[in-house]
């Protein structure tokens, strides 16, 4: 099967939506990326552009293909520039409700019958999105991975009701046009990836908030230890400390287990709006 898909939306243009955007246009998609307002807009723009112009300076593209990409993009602060759409993806942030009512406004907003609108989430139930919709056999999650335009995953999550065909499409467009690798996970919170790596960052967390080693240290032990890219609080910065604690909230409260409890400790530290990379402090200090 063809990948018929041209025509793209994103919501959302933090650092998720950004990259999507950034692999969609790059892919050769028309793609707009729908924010709250002008000024977000703006700078989601700004965010993309970032990262374009770090894939120029890196090789990984040339000056006309992020000339190219950008020509291709269009940043919008009204979900009614989605509604020739044929696929739109949802990253807003993970707040459950927030994600219904975007899937809600979405149903309304585009309008070809054919269109699915998928998830970014990476915990929220995606059967509760499609039933926010009037199409729930036409809602899919689509989760992508930190750095988008970097990590090659996909992971592919239906429903009870996305529908056989819905299914086939998006695999084919994540694979044949975005050139990803994907993976079919369940409608569990977390899926396979974050149902695995999210207990052992928060137990990261609970090492620092215990003083059993440094931040530092806890680190430096599984980057030079295991040679994983990241130690656990860095990657936990790389992510969000604010997304990390919003899906700990939906393992937990589906699973009722403690290894998916949030760590005081993390809570306080959203609370104290240090988020992380994104907000130049996390567990280290950046920028
Ligand atoms: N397009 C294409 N390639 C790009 C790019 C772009 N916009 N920006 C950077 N790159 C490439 C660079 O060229 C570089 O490749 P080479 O090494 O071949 O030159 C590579 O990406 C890394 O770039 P940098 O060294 O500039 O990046 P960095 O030091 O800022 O980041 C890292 C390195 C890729 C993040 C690495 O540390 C890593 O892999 N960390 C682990 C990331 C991880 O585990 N992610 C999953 C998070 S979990 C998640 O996302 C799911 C969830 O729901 C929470």
């Amino acid at each position: 099967m063809m990948s018929t898909i041209q025509r793209v939306g994103v919501v959302g243009g933090g650092q998720m939506g950004a990259g999507i955007a950034e692999v969609c246009a790059r892919a050769g998609l028309d793609t707009v990326v729908c924010e709250t307002g002008a000024a977000a807009a703006r700078a989601a723009r700004e965010r993309l552009v970032h990262s374009l112009d770090r894939a120029v300076e890196r090789g990984k593209a040339t000056r006309a293909e992020r000339d190219d990409a950008l020509a291709r993009l269009v940043f919008s602060g009204s979900l009614d520039d989605l509604a020739d759409r044929q696929l739109v993806v949802e990253a807003v942030p993970e707040d459950p409700a927030l994600k219904a009512e975007v899937f809600a406004a979405l149903d309304k907003a585009v309008e070809d019958p054919d269109a699915i609108l998928a998830t970014n989430t990476s915990s929220v139930p995606v059967m509760r999105l499609g039933m926010a919709t009037g199409r729930a056999d036409r809602v899919v999650g689509l989760h992508f991975f930190n750095p988008v335009p970097v990590m090659p995953l996909v992971e592919v999550v239906p429903s009870l009701h996305t529908s056989a065909q819905t299914l086939a499409r998006v695999e084919e467009f994540a694979t044949s046009v975005l050139g990803r690798t994907t993976v079919r996970s369940q409608d569990r919170a977390g899926f396979v990836v974050n149902a695995l790596l999210v207990p052992y960052l928060l137990a990261a967390i609970r090492m620092a908030e215990s003083g059993f080693a440094t931040a530092a240290d806890i680190d430096a032990g599984m980057e030079r230890g295991c040679a994983h890219p990241m130690g656990p609080l860095r990657l936990a910065d790389l992510i969000g400390l604010d997304t990390v604690a919003a899906i700990a909230d939906s393992l937990y409260a589906e699973f009722k287990e403690p290894l998916y409890a949030p760590p005081p400790l993390l809570q306080r530290m959203v609370e104290a709006g240090l988020l992380g990379r994104k907000s130049g402090r996390g567990f280290h200090r950046y920028g």
